[in-house]
């Protein structure tokens, strides 16, 4: 059976409740085949997103279909396929404090008042 191009072993899930543990989220994704990986955001940025990793895409697909809309500590769980283009390029905090320190060493910022 084919499956249509959107569809990833890798589901991204938003509005998760920031307190769902680990533990919770094994039980729920797990319900619908085996995993490979979770990622739960702990950023200010990805809090409430994880990135949940399946062996089989079948199995990807089953949660997604099962999962989307899905009513959890009160809140309806958004599920999409990852997909690369749309990740967050900018990168994490840390990263962009390096990239402006770079910039301000090239171009002689240094954080001085001048007339
Ligand atoms: N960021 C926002 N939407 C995304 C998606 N579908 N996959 C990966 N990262 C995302």
């Amino acid at each position: 059976a084919r499956l249509p191009p959107e569809v990833n072993r890798v589901i991204y899930v938003r509005n998760l409740p920031f307190s769902i543990s680990s533990e919770e989220m094994y039980e729920l994704f797990g319900k619908y085949g085996a995993i490979r990986q979770i990622r739960i955001g702990n950023t200010k940025e990805t809090r409430g997103t994880a990135y949940i990793v399946y062996e089989d895409i079948y199995d990807a697909k089953q949660a997604a279909d099962h999962l989307s809309g899905f009513n959890v500590q009160n809140r309806y769980l958004i599920v999409l396929y990852y997909n690369p283009s749309r990740q967050n390029k900018k990168g994490n905090l840390k990263d962009q404090e390096e990239k402006l320190r770079a910039m301000q060493e090239k171009h002689g910022v240094d954080g001085e008042q001048h007339a």
